[in-house]
């Protein structure tokens, strides 16, 4: 099921926002032009990625305790767990995730 959470001029390259999908917190995100969409919940204590700096292209950093996931397919490239990372897209203007 899509979800429009977004309009697609409202997140700028190099930006992230938090955003509701199905009852469940994702973070989206906007890098080298192309969309990205994770769970927004650490799953270390629950810290807000969508909040996390995005290093080494497209890692970003949980800003509570360091732990980092891979916008890409929600890995991590540095400890236990994953996130879930969702479909985005764009279309007529909108952004889309998929539940
Ligand atoms: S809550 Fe994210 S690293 Fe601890």
């Amino acid at each position: 099921m899509d979800h429009v959470v977004a309009q697609d001029k409202d997140l700028a390259e190099g930006g992230a926002l938090r955003c509701s999908v199905g009852g469940k917190d994702v973070a989206l995100f906007r890098r080298n032009g192309e969309l990205y969409a994770i769970d927004a919940v650490c799953p270390h204590r629950k810290g807000p990625l969508d909040e996390g700096a995005v290093e080494d292209g497209l890692i970003v950093v949980c800003p509570w305790h360091g732990w980092r996931f891979d916008l890409r397919d929600g890995s991590s490239p540095t400890h236990p767990g994953r996130v879930r990372c969702y479909r985005v897209r764009v279309e007529d203007g909108s952004i889309l995730i998929e539940s």
